[in-house]
């Protein structure tokens, strides 16, 4: 069953591809989903309420994939607007504070940095030899804390995070808003586990260039993001009433993306058919291959070797990763290299035959 054939993806006959944590290749039958969408598109309303019915299965896929529930999803243009919806969310007080990881992804980071100009502190806590300990992150967090971002899958180091420890050792008063980009697609991210979660959809969900938020709504009874629109709000008796919709949806201001909320389905249908044990395994399995083989090599490697605490992502620190990635790409191996470190990633197209060509590639390039 796995891995998947690469002919079920666009140009990948021939191709060792670990660029996932970038950019990983579409399928080829996304075209269906792109010929479906046109047909929709030129059918005038009902076409228009086919976008709108296709969002709402693609919210049960992805309630399916994270044990929420279809009424807690948005679809939006990325996760880093999601993030900021979140963040925009919280009433603000000066001498409030935030807590995100020195290694954590910029946009979790700038969002909270931002906040200094309304007195909020963003309390910066400096990951151990890039691993992030939950107890650094606990530490930081008091009473005036109101927010936490963390990635499960970190972008830079490949770390993943315990969600269930954490969530459940923080204060449930401080939202715990989630950025599963690196996880989503191809490892169990539990829902119950996150106040909000954000996920970009165009990497192991195997997606198009849009986004993904949830509210958990059992864990969280609030959510009000200061953008609102025409989507996620109702009017009142009078015309400057708002009344916000319920669920996930009042963080949709207008339109979703539905052309891409159409090529999601494809990527969900397909991840759907392989059995989510079955593909964790497979990705940690060949991930940790991977590992061990750049460890022998001995590069400086940036992911734990723990099974629990790595994904789907491979990291090891690197001088030049822009003539590394290129010289790769030129005996068709596609990485993904920049701010001094290099990415392999594993996903479900990955062959192990590909590792072994990676790794005798990277030993002759050292
Ligand atoms: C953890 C994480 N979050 C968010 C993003 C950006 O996604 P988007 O463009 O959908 O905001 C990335 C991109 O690499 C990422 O690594």
């Amino acid at each position: 069953m796995l891995p998947k054939s690469k002919d079920d993806f666009v140009g990948l006959t021939g191709v060792c591809h670990l660029a996932t944590g970038g950019q990983p290749p579409l399928l080829k039958s996304h075209a269906k989903a792109y010929e479906q969408f046109s047909f929709d598109k030129t059918r005038g309303m009902a076409g228009y309420a086919n976008h709108w019915a296709m969002g709402s299965v693609v919210k049960q896929q992805l309630a399916s994939l994270t044990n929420l529930t279809a009424e807690d999803f948005a679809l939006i243009g990325n996760a880093s607007e999601g993030i900021a919806r979140v963040v925009s969310s919280v009433d603000w007080r000066v001498g409030d504070n935030t807590v995100v990881a020195d290694v954590d992804y910029a946009s979790g980071r700038f969002s909270l940095a931002r906040l200094a100009s309304m007195g909020v502190e963003n309390r910066v806590v400096s990951a151990d030899d890039n691993f992030i300990k939950i107890e650094d992150l606990l530490a930081a967090c008091d009473a005036r804390t109101r927010l936490l971002y963390i990635s499960h899958v970190n972008a830079h180091t490949g770390q993943r995070i315990d969600l269930k420890r954490l969530s459940e050792s923080i204060d449930p008063n401080i939202v715990l808003l989630v950025d599963a980009s690196h996880s989503l697609g191809v490892m169990p991210v539990d829902g119950n586990y996150c106040d909000f979660l954000v996920a970009s959809t165009y990497k192991f969900l195997l997606g198009t260039h849009t986004g993904v938020l949830a509210w958990n709504q059992r864990r969280k009874k609030e959510f009000n993001p200061l953008s609102v629109g025409w989507h996620g709000g109702a009017s009142g008796l009078a015309a400057n009433d708002y009344n916000p919709v319920r669920g996930g949806q009042r963080a949709e201001i207008g339109n979703s993306n539905h052309l891409d909320v159409y090529m999601l389905r494809t990527s969900l249908d397909y991840l759907a058919a392989i059995p989510s044990d079955a593909l964790e395994s497979y990705v940690l399995d060949l991930a940790g291959k991977l590992r061990r083989g750049l460890q022998k090599l001995g590069l400086p490697l940036l992911t734990p070797e723990s099974r629990n605490n790595r994904g789907p992502n491979v990291s090891f620190q690197h001088d030049n990763p822009a003539t590394l990635v290129r010289r790769a790409a030129a005996d068709k191996i596609l990485l993904w290299g920049e701010a001094g470190r290099v990415r392999a990633s594993v996903h479900v197209f990955v062959e192990e035959d590909d590792v072994d060509y990676f790794l005798d590639w990277m030993a002759k390039y050292l």
